[in-house]
């Protein structure tokens, strides 16, 4: 079975990976994390651009047969400058999970919520417009999301979590927008607060929509479990812990690498 390679700021990427892995269990992967440059998402295209090229060569190193770029902000900004440095077919997530939205929505009027940086790109906004000219797209940034899935903080109940939800998902609400994209590896943590503060409206994970388009390129052939190996740029404390938050999985062993 084919290796596919994974790489993320972080831990977020880890629900791609599951998503992936899910779908295609007999599948290798390769993870990155960068987590010693974390976040990506205030950062500007220039530098998550460059942050990406050391990644993404690291884990072409690895002997994959396909780049998966699980993180939305580096999606957004830095699939032309991958594409150019590699041979190997490189996906992001963005186009995925806009054809999920441009499907799912019946009203055409669509919301995405992402870091600063994905928002600021308007790379969900342009690529769901190439799909449906005429849809109206409203995108918020949610930086509070990130931490908030970090530290666990994503019970739908959580008062704390409830209000940030309500304060962010205002103007979609207003916007009357029927499908949401979570545009940012952390939100399907956080689905159940963003369904609560958007009740009727249907959420898009791109990690799904990306696992789909892995799966057509590559094909599900049966086989044995496939392995798995995680490489993060800095490791702290309780990391593996919250690592093992995203992915829904025991992680055995996490190496630290130096990019
Ligand atoms: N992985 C990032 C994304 O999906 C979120 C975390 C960050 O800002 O680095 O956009």
């Amino acid at each position: 079975m084919a290796r596919i390679g994974i790489f993320d700021s972080g831990v977020g990427g880890l629900t791609v990976q599951r998503a992936i892995i899910d779908r295609l269990p007999a599948l290798d992967t390769v993870y990155l994390g960068d987590k010693a440059r974390l976040p990506y998402g205030t950062k500007s295209p220039e530098v998550v651009t460059q942050y990406s090229l050391r990644a993404a060569a690291f884990l072409a190193e690895q002997d994959i047969d396909l780049l998966v770029v699980a993180c939305n902000t580096a999606s957004s900004v830095a699939l032309p400058a991958l594409r150019r440095a590699h041979a190997i077919p490189v996906l992001g997530v963005v186009e995925p999970g806009a054809r999920a939205a441009a499907r799912a929505s019946r009203s055409g009027r669509i919301g995405v919520i992402g870091t600063q940086a994905t928002v600021e790109s308007g790379s969900y906004q342009a690529a769901l417009r190439g799909l449906r000219p005429e849809v109206e797209v409203t995108a918020r940034a949610c930086p509070l999301f990130v931490p908030l899935a970090e530290e666990g903080w994503t019970d739908p109940e959580d008062e704390v979590v409830r209000l940030v939800a309500r304060r962010y998902l205002a103007g979609l609400q207003a916007a009357s927008v029927d499908t949401v994209v979570l545009g940012c590896t952390h939100y399907p943590l956080l689905s159940g607060a963003i369904a609560g503060a958007l009740p009727g409206v249907a959420l898009v994970d791109s990690a799904a929509a990306i696992a789909a388009e892995v799966a057509e390129r590559l094909g599900s052939a049966p086989g044995a479990p496939g392995t798995h190996r995680f490489y993060f740029t800095d490791v702290p404390g309780r990391f593996l812990h919250v690592a093992e938050r995203f992915l829904g999985l025991p992680i055995a062993t996490a190496e630290q690498v130096d990019i």
